[in-house]
């Protein structure tokens, strides 16, 4: 099956702007753009940036204009405060539903996670606290995770008589191997952001000043390649994880041969002959 390449977005932004999504009084979202990187802040921070339904239909909503808007080539997210990235879903929304709601609410975890892998764009998350249930699955549906020293990682929803809901029994084991994502889920154990390194689980562990300058440091360099190539990379990586072999193998000869469609692939190629940066335009 070809897929298809990734379109050109076009829709031109204006390169600085700081904006809330959603009306509340606390908005649940704070949208930060600085030139081509988006950083995406949870703000619940007295309920430890818990997710509700409204914060994560606000995070739809802010990767929705993310790759709409021409121009944003990273997104960075991250929770307000000190002390969490996200401690899980709203426990005190979930206390008092039955299973349809629930099943709506899993199923609202769900479209977001697959937004965040589907899009164009890489997610860095940014790990600056508790990182639970939810939370860790959240991180997890990043394209990778950095981390504060302080911060804590883990699956405690057996504790709440449940299991994962928004995607840690299918994604965790494909990131950690499911025998410790087994240990993770069965125990309910919270692990420091060095087990976390140590397992594979973040790619690298800063002192908690340093986490958001080096997220936006790597958002930066990322942002500097051909989207084209960076989106069609993502997707290859994504579906490597469920594909055979040979359909990967496959779809990656697809993906490699479309690129060479792309002004992008003539600039880095006649800019590297020419022995002068390339200047990447999207197209
Ligand atoms: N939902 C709702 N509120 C939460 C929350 C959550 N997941 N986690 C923390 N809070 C709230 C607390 O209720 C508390 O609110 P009040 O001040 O109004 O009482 C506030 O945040 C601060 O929390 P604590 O007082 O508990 O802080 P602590 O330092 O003593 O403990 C903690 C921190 C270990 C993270 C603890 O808050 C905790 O265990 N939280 C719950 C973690 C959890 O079980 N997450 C999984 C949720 S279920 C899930 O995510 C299902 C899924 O996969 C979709």
């Amino acid at each position: 099956m070809t897929e298809p390449t990734t379109p050109t977005r076009k829709t031109p932004a204006p390169t600085t702007s700081t904006t809330t999504i959603a009306e509340a009084e606390e908005p649940r979202l704070l949208v930060e753009r600085e030139g081509p990187v988006l950083t995406l802040t949870i703000n619940r921070p007295k309920a430890l940036n818990a997710l509700d339904a409204d914060t994560m239909h606000a995070l739809l909503e802010a990767l929705g204009t993310a790759v709409g808007t021409d121009e944003i080539r990273c997104v960075i997210l991250t929770g307000a405060g000190e002390r969490a990235f996200v401690a899980g879903a709203d426990i005190a929304a979930m206390v008092d539903i039955g299973s349809w709601e629930a099943r709506a609410f899993t199923e609202l975890g769900h479209a977001l996670g697959d937004a965040m892998e589907t899009l164009p764009i890489p997610i860095i998350a940014a790990v600056n606290g508790f990182a639970l249930g939810g939370g860790c699955e959240l991180a997890v549906a990043c394209d990778f995770i950095y981390a504060a020293r302080t911060a804590r990682f883990g699956q405690p929803e057996v504790n709440l008589g449940l299991i994962p809901g928004f995607g840690g029994t299918q994604r965790l084991p494909r990131r950690i191997g499911v025998a410790r994502a087994r240990e993770l889920i069965f125990t309910g154990e919270i692990i420091s952001a060095d087990e976390a390194l140590r397992i594979g689980l973040c790619n690298r562990v800063f002192e908690p000043a340093d986490l958001l300058p080096k997220a936006r440091a790597t958002a930066a360099l990322i942002a500097g390649k051909p989207p084209l190539a960076i989106a069609d990379a993502k997707r290859a990586l994504r579906r490597s994880e469920e594909l055979s072999l040979s359909a990967g193998n496959e779809l990656e000869q697809q993906l490699f041969a479309g690129l060479f469609a792309t002004a992008d692939r003539r600039e880095g190629m006649k800019a590297f002959l020419e022995k002068r940066p390339a200047k990447f335009h999207g197209r």
